[in-house]
């Protein structure tokens, strides 16, 4: 990507950031030499990161698509939410019903950026962009943009989808998913999916805990039961907390999917 697009010292393009390696791994142009690296480094680790990053779409798009058809939620609010790539939430729900309503939120500022050209599209009013942080609930609930698109009386579906490993265990992963459930109706679902070492392929668990030292950001990937905490206080839906690409597959596993390293699953608010 052109390096004048925003602010150099705010994007930190010199150092990795979650959001532009994970574009990197999904075949993206939104990323710079060091995120670029950091993505390779991780790649000669684990030749799989590129396609478990896809059946993680691939698993969102599936759990949008029912939570619309099936439920009946218009509303979705997106933390932790990522550039705009192929198939993002807002094009699934809307392509069922044109009227709901996405907030995407993350806490890189290149998002922001790229929201902002997202807004100029037919969706603008229905799909909005924020720069929040997942591990501020009181900033994100209460921020006049997601107060003015969502509707907190009726229910919407909270997704946080592969963030909460940024999270470390003294930052109250539990407490911060917590506030969000709390925040939302009852008949409002939870979508949680986190990378795990249960599932990362065994010969390389040690190097790739090694190299994630070196990241200049938290990451804390958990066990199944650890991941299944998480979801406390929520009613998890069939098939409950599963490797993703096993979630409601559409039809055969790909087989490059089963290589995902993440598990994920749907809560309800009772
Ligand atoms: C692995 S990507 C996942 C993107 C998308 N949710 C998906 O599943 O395809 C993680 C995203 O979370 C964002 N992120 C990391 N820590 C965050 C935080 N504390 N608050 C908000 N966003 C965060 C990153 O910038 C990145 O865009």
């Amino acid at each position: 990507m052109e390096a004048t697009r925003g602010d150099s010292t705010e994007l930190q393009t010199d150092r990795p950031h979650p959001a532009r390696v994970y574009d990197y791994w999904l075949g993206g142009k939104d990323n710079f030499a060091a995120d670029r690296e950091q993505g390779d480094r991780m790649l000669k680790i684990n030749p799989f990161i590129s396609d478990s990053v896809r059946a993680n779409r691939a698993f969102l798009r599936r759990v949008v698509g029912r939570l619309v058809q099936e439920t009946g939620i218009r509303q979705f609010l997106d933390i932790g939410s990522g550039l705009p790539t192929q198939d993002n939430v807002h094009l699934v729900a809307q392509r069922i019903a044109p009227e709901t309503r996405v907030v995407y939120v993350d806490n890189d500022p290149i998002v922001l950026a790229h929201g902002r050209a997202l807004l100029q599209g037919a969706s603008q009013g229905r799909t909005e962009v924020v720069q929040g942080d997942l591990r501020d609930p009181d900033g994100i609930l209460g921020d006049p943009q997601v107060r003015g698109a969502l509707d907190f009386d009726r229910p919407m579906a909270v997704l946080i989808n592969a963030v909460l490993h940024f999270v470390g265990d003294d930052e109250d992963p539990a407490g911060i998913v917590a506030r969000y459930r709390d925040a939302v109706v009852p008949g409002s679902h939870m979508l949680i999916a986190h990378a795990s070492w249960d599932l990362h392929p065994p010969e390389s668990v040690e190097a790739a805990k090694r190299e994630m030292q070196n990241v200049p950001f938290t990451t804390r990937f958990r066990s199944h039961e650890e991941i299944l905490a998480l979801f406390e206080g929520l009613e998890l839906l069939d098939p409950g907390l599963v490797q993703i690409c096993g979630w409601h597959p559409d039809g055969p596993i790909p087989v490059e999917h089963r290589t995902t390293n993440l598990f994920g699953g749907l809560g309800r608010v009772p």
